[in-house]
C-alpha cells in the first residue's frame, strides 16, 4: 500500500457519503416539524457533521462543544472537562449529538447527561462509527453509521495524536505506528 501508516481502508469516501445520505434522511423523518440542534463534539466530528447536515431536509441549527477526556494516546478515561462550551442554549431543545466514534462510551455518557441536566427536551446520539465490543459506559447511539471491530481507526475526522483527520476515507492505523 502506498501509505506506510495504513493497514487497510475500511470505508471509502463514497461509502461514507452514501451512508451519511441515509442517516440524513432517517433524521429528517424523525425530526419532521421539529427544529433540532445538532451538536458536534470537536474536533473529530467536524467532517462527519459537515457531510451529514447536507442530507438533512428539516430546519436545524448547529453548535459545537469541545470536551477533553484525559487518557493515554488511544483510550479515554471518563474524566471529562469542558474545553469549549456551547453558544446556543439547549433548554427545551431537541438535541442530536453528532460523534465521530463511540469507543468506551464514557465521553458521550457525560455529555448526554450534562445536556439533559441543562433542560434539553430530548437528546439523541448519531455516530459515524461504533466500536460496540469496547463499551464500558451504559450508553448506546440511537443511529449508527458503521459498526466496526476493535481496531484503531483514522481519517474522516479521526486522529492519532492530532494527525490524519484530513484523510477522506476511514482506515485502520498500522499497529507499529502507535505501539
Ligand atoms: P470514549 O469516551 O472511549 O467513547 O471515546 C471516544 C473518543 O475517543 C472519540 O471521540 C475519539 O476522539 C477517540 N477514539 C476512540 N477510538 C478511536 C479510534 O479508533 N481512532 C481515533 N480516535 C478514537
Ligand atoms: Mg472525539
Amino acid at each position: 500500500m502506498a501509505q506506510d501508516f495504513l493497514k487497510q481502508v475500511l470505508y471509502t469516501n463514497e461509502q461514507i457519503v452514501n451512508r451519511c445520505e441515509e442517516l440524513g434522511s432517517e433524521l429528517s423523518k424523525i425530526y419532521e416539524d421539529k427544529n433540532p440542534l445538532i451538536i458536534g463534539l470537536l474536533k473529530g466530528s467536524v467532517p462527519f457533521l459537515a457531510e451529514l447536515i447536507k442530507h438533512i431536509t428539516v430546519d436545524m441549527e448547529i453548535d459545537f462543544m469541545d470536551v477533553s477526556s484525559y487518557g493515554d494516546g488511544t483510550t479515554s478515561s471518563g474524566n471529562v472537562k469542558i474545553v469549549k462550551d456551547l453558544d446556543i442554549s439547549v433548554t427545551g431543545r431537541d438535541i442530536i449529538i453528532a460523534e465521530d466514534i463511540i469507543d468506551t462510551g464514557r465521553t458521550l455518557k457525560v455529555v448526554k447527561e450534562l445536556l439533559l441536566n441543562r433542560g434539553a427536551a430530548s437528546v439523541k446520539v448519531v455516530c459515524l462509527l461504533d466500536k460496540k465490543e469496547r463499551r464500558e459506559a451504559l450508553i448506546e447511539a440511537d443511529i449508527v453509521g458503521f459498526t466496526i471491530p476493535n481496531e484503531f481507526v483514522i481519517g474522516f475526522g479521526l486522529d492519532y495524536a492530532q494527525k490524519y483527520r484530513n484523510l477522506p476515507y476511514i482506515g485502520v492505523l498500522k499497529e507499529e505506528c502507535y505501539k
